[in-house]
């Protein structure tokens, strides 16, 4: 495990729009939740709201349209070229979504962290609010998995699970289940940056255990935060 005299962990974040993830590990790391350090925000997206979050936390921040490149290889090769230049220690895709190719899942195999919000391997893909109030499921929730080259593929580290309620709207459900993405994607990240967690190959280790199954976090209470599986 590595220790608060060590040198933070170096983080880039990938995002789309709204960065509320962003801004939970920004303050995650401000609280000394993680011990990191964020070298820069890159967006595909230069109106997403997340890169003023970034700035104002005094983050750089870096803007790749898909649209400013001849090809799809073009862009993907940029953005690899992008991110590989801060050599960060730790990606995070908080919100991105473009599917990364293979040459970057590869590149940052076991370094590559995604947020999604079902509980993974139900619902991979877009719409996971619509497609839960469609199917009446009691339960909703977010995953935080290690990323593989399948779409919201790769071995899942940590799960939270929030009740879907009688009169949930998209929108009521997604702001639950967001809450529970922006305590437990730190949560997981801080475990990544005291070197408690590690992924190798498609294997994932915590505090130096087989993890044979997703941790389940309940985010109860603050006070109360309970750990199984
Ligand atoms: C998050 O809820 C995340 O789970 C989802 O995008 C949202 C981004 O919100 N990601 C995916 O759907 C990836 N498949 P944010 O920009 O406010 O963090």
């Amino acid at each position: 495990m590595n220790h608060q005299s060590d040198p933070p962990l170096t983080l880039v974040v990938l995002i789309s729009n709204q960065g509320s993830n962003l801004q939970a590990i920004i303050d995650a790391i401000a609280n000394q939740e993680i011990h990191g350090k964020i070298l820069a925000v890159v967006s595909n997206n230069p109106d997403a709201p997340g890169l003023d979050k970034a700035q104002k936390a005094g983050i750089a921040t870096a803007v790749t349209e898909r649209s400013g490149f001849a090809t799809r290889k073009d862009f993907d090769h940029h953005l690899l070229q992008l991110v590989r230049a801060y050599d960060p220690g730790l990606v995070v895709l908080a919100g991105f979504m473009l599917i990364l190719d293979d040459n970057f899942v590869n590149h940052f195999h076991g370094r590559l962290l995604n947020v999604h919000p079902s509980l993974l391997p139900k619902y991979p893909g877009l719409n996971t609010y619509g497609r839960v109030l469609d199917a009446n499921d009691a339960v909703h929730g977010c995953s935080i998995h290690f990323v593989s080259s399948q779409l919201d593929g790769g071995p899942v580290v940590a799960q939270s699970e929030v009740p879907v309620r009688v009169n949930d709207s998209k929108d009521s459900l997604s702001a639950r289940v967001q809450d529970a993405e922006h305590k437990l994607y730190p949560m997981v990240i801080g475990w990544f940056a005291r070197g408690r967690l590690r992924c190798e190959h498609e294997t994932i280790t915590l505090d130096g255990k087989l993890l044979e199954k997703p941790r389940v976090i309940a985010f109860t209470d603050p006070a109360e935060t309970v750990e199984s599986g």
